[in-house]
């Protein structure tokens, strides 16, 4: 679909210097903004899990930009939708993870009754950076003995060898830079 992908990376935004000087920030807005990007972000992660993980059980998606097409997707495919949170936002018992940020450290947390031993799930985000935040999310996943097919983002940036850090875990990816 290679029209697909190609109305997917022109409604992706870059902005030098976001949050600070040197980065080069990858922007999602326009592609929320347009429905027929939107609609074709959606259509290939559809395509991607009905050829390859026909057998998943629920997508998780990432606070908070893996909210915004985890829900789109987990319709589709008429299954369920689970959310990692960051730290301290989710009511009931619940078990966490921290991992490491730039500065410092942060912690991603699941409800603990959110999957079940065995049951088989794919993660979603926007993007991969140093695959710290997936990382976690997977070590969220292996503690309750969830078994995870894959990771999905729509932009993979590659420098950052995040693929590398989430072996052996699969990640696919919409665009890459
Ligand atoms: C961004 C992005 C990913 C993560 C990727 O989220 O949406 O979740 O960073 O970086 P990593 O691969 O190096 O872990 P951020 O932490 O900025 O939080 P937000 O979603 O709340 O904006
Ligand atoms: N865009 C959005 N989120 C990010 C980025 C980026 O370029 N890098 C790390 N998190």
């Amino acid at each position: 679909s290679q029209s697909k992908l190609q109305l997917v990376d022109k409604h992706i935004g870059v902005f030098p210097d976001f949050p600070k000087k040197g980065i080069l920030f990858r922007d999602i807005c326009p592609l929320l903004k347009d429905p027929a990007a939107l609609t074709a972000s959606i259509d290939l992660f559809e395509e991607h899990v009905k050829k390859n993980y026909p057998q998943v059980e629920f997508i998780v998606g990432l606070d908070a930009r893996g909210f915004l097409f985890g829900p789109l997707l987990a319709q589709r495919l008429g299954i369920g939708f689970i959310l990692v949170r960051k730290k301290g936002k989710l009511p009931g018992s619940t078990v966490s993870v921290a991992y490491e940020l730039e500065y410092g450290t942060a912690e991603v947390e699941i409800q603990e009754d959110a999957v079940a031993p065995g049951q088989k799930v794919l993660l979603i985000d926007d993007l991969l950076a140093t695959g710290g935040t997936l990382f976690a999310a997977c070590e969220l996943m292996r503690k309750q003995q969830a078994e995870v097919l894959g990771c999905m983002v729509v932009i993979e940036l590659k420098e950052l060898n995040g693929k590398d850090r989430l072996k052996p875990h699969s990640v696919f990816s919409l665009v890459r830079y």
